[in-house]
């Protein structure tokens, strides 16, 4: 596998940061998550904006232009034969520096750019859905900014996971906020509800496509917080992603939870997304 580090296309084995890279030390630095569809990008300039929203947040001087990423991305695709459906990770660290927690003075981004094959999730998962299980949000003020500190979204997947569910949805304040890396969305006699925007959620590209596409639709949309009780309430849920697009919830801590089955609405929904996506 060919990926990109600083300027330069490089088998993955001799992509190397050194230890002192402030992403090893700190977790400072940013990142995005791209998908490919026949081999293009999709909303690509939409996720250069939140990389450029991510960069100003956190101080951190971009070394170039991230809409020049796209070339990079092309060119990727290529040198590893992905046509099809493949995702692109895309990491920007405050480059490497001794370790000392302010600013260093001289240090240059490390860029680290890769391409991998996606397994596509067929329409059949989409329509069984998958369970949740709802757990404290234990992650900082600013999950508006899409940095490498992952470390209480990693804690989460992971207890879901050992509770055989795919995601966590995080609850803080008595509100169902999001996923653990999806956003979450309810659907409440025929309205679709999500989370507002602001510092306790990521503004996630496809929750953004997602409203857009309802609007287009005729669904009436209401970015209002969901409290962990109207979760149960719910004619329907789902997670949306870049990797996930619109993926149903069907259990909640073991309980039949969103009507147990993608609902009409998620399922319009996804018809659209993938319409976007793929152009069919
Ligand atoms: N996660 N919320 C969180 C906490 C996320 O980590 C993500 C994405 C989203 C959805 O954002 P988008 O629709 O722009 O992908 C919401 C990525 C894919 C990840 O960490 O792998």
């Amino acid at each position: 596998m060919i990926v990109y580090l600083n300027g330069s296309f490089i088998p993955h084995e001799q992509a190397v940061v050194p230890v002192e890279d402030r992403a090893n030390n700190f977790g400072d630095g940013i990142y995005e998550v791209v998908s490919f569809a026949d081999g293009c990008l999709f909303a690509f300039e939409e996720h250069m904006d939140r990389l450029r929203y991510s960069a100003r947040e956190i101080q951190l001087d971009l070394p170039e232009d991230p809409s020049r990423y796209a070339a990079v991305a092309e060119r990727l695709m290529t040198e590893n034969s992905l046509a099809g459906y493949a995702s692109l990770y895309m990491q920007i660290s405050r480059g490497v520096a001794p370790r000392l927690h302010a600013f260093p003075a001289q240090a240059r981004p490390t860029v680290y750019i890769a391409a991998k094959p996606g397994k596509y999730v067929p329409d059949e998962d989409r329509e069984k859905g998958r369970p949740a299980v709802t757990l404290p949000d234990l992650r900082w003020g600013r999950c508006d900014i899409k940095s490498l500190n992952l470390l209480p979204n990693v804690l989460a997947k992971q207890a879901a996971a050992k509770a055989g569910a795919q995601d966590a949805i995080l609850i803080r304040d008595g509100m169902a906020i999001e996923g653990a890396a999806s956003n979450l969305f309810a659907v409440f006699n025929g309205t679709l509800v999500t989370h507002p925007k602001g510092p306790h959620i990521l503004g996630g590209i496809t929750r953004q496509h997602i409203l857009r596409l309802a609007e287009s639709l005729g669904i009436p949309c209401l970015e209002e917080p969901i409290s962990a009780e109207a979760v149960w309430k719910a004619d329907e849920l789902f997670f949306s992603g870049t990797m996930l697009e619109i993926m149903p919830i069907t259990k909640i801590d073991g309980k039949v939870a969103g009507g147990g089955r993608r609902g009409p609405v998620s399922a319009r929904l996804q018809t659209g997304l993938h319409r976007e996506m793929w152009g069919k």
